[in-house]
């Protein structure tokens, strides 16, 4: 199948490209994004491959459509950027990776917490600056503390287990209960609750309008004073205004962000030579007990290799007139935000 594949980076090609021996698909690899300015781009090809922070709107879903493509293959679990029932209106099918490598974004979100607790972010830095002084960098113990994971599926539930040898009291908030999770020892208790009693939050819930903002300055002030939030799931479901008033009024003590509202400005492109204009971004940069990683959570070896088969199985599969199970349907109800 001919397959217009956007937003790569050296590695997406290489991936892909190795893979793809055993598939045999036509891939043209193109490293900017598909959005509603670069949809022309894709004329002519049955197959789009696309990654996070493509913008797969309602206009730009119609145009591909008319250009003769009839799949959209997302090689990434989240799908907020597809307007869904517009693909479904013009016929287009949508697939994803739904599942690569759990453990890699939850190991990812535990070095984070790690990594926060104990500063390491910046005694790295002093340490390679000749400052041996400990003076500011007095750690917080993760075992005793209560951590609350709000979303139970894949992730959250491969972070719980992580967490399960550190000794610490688990709490979830996620409408539907895992088994696993309640095997594990997780207490499930709704969101406000959550929010009140754990000193670390981590958010593994997808974005949906309900869950867009969902930690807010209501949420904010709900938390436990000095808590800590760490976010790898999607930039949107935090505020990242009201995330700096807490970080300036101390209600908030630490943050760890994998991911951000305004990332695909950002985010998988070296900007160090450029005057970066987002000033929300630029705050955050400031604060000492903030780490901030540019959507690193998935990229491991493994995470890669799965991501790359999978999508290319997803494609044959659609050629091919089966079902691969990847298909995600209107009904998800989940437009673009
Ligand atoms: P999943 O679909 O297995 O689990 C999501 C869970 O969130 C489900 O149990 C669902 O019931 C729950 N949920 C939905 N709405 C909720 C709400 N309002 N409050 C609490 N829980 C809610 O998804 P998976 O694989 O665990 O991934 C989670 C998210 O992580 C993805 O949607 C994606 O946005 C993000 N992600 C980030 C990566 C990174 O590199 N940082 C890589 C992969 C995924």
């Amino acid at each position: 199948m001919r397959i217009a594949v956007f937003s790569t980076q050296r590695y997406d090609r290489d991936f892909l490209a190795g893979a793809n021996a055993r598939f045999g698909h036509e891939l043209a690899f193109f490293d900017f994004r598909l959005s509603a300015q670069t949809v022309e781009t894709a004329h002519g090809f049955a197959a789009v491959c696309v990654f996070v922070n493509d913008r797969l709107d309602a206009e730009t879903v119609q145009r591909l459509a008319r250009g003769g493509t009839r799949l959209i293959a997302l090689r990434c679990a989240g799908f907020n950027n597809v307007d869904l029932k517009a693909a479904a209106a013009c016929g287009l099918t949508v697939v994803r990776v739904p599942a690569y490598s759990p453990q890699s974004v939850a190991e990812f979100t535990l070095g984070l917490i790690l990594c926060l607790r104990r500063q390491l972010h910046r005694a790295y830095a002093r340490v390679r600056n000749g400052n041996f002084s400990l003076d500011g960098l007095l750690g917080r113990d993760l075992n005793g503390s209560t951590v609350g994971i709000v979303g139970t599926g894949r992730i959250g539930t491969a972070l719980a287990q992580l967490l399960t040898g550190f000794g610490v009291k688990l709490l979830a908030a996620d409408p539907v209960v895992s088994s696993q999770c309640l095997e594990l020892g997780v207490r499930y208790v709704p969101f406000e609750a959550l929010l009140e009693q754990a000193d670390v939050v981590s958010l593994h819930c997808p974005l949906t309008p309900q869950t867009h903002h969902l930690l807010g300055t209501a949420a904010f002030a709900r938390m436990r004073r000095g808590g800590m939030l760490v976010n790898t799931s999607r930039g949107a479901v935090v505020d990242a205004r009201a995330l700096i008033a807490a970080l300036k009024s101390r209600q908030l003590g630490a943050v760890a962000l994998d991911v951000y509202e305004q990332e695909g400005d950002l985010f998988f492109t070296d900007l160090s030579n450029e005057v970066i204009e987002d000033d929300v971004f630029e705050r955050l940069l400031t604060f000492p007990n903030a780490l901030i990683t540019a959507h690193q959570g998935f990229f491991t070896e493994r995470a890669l290799d799965e991501i790359a088969r999978t999508t290319l199985a997803n494609i044959s599969a659609f050629e091919q007139g089966t079902v691969s199970g990847n298909e995600i349907k209107a009904e998800h109800g989940l437009a673009a935000v």
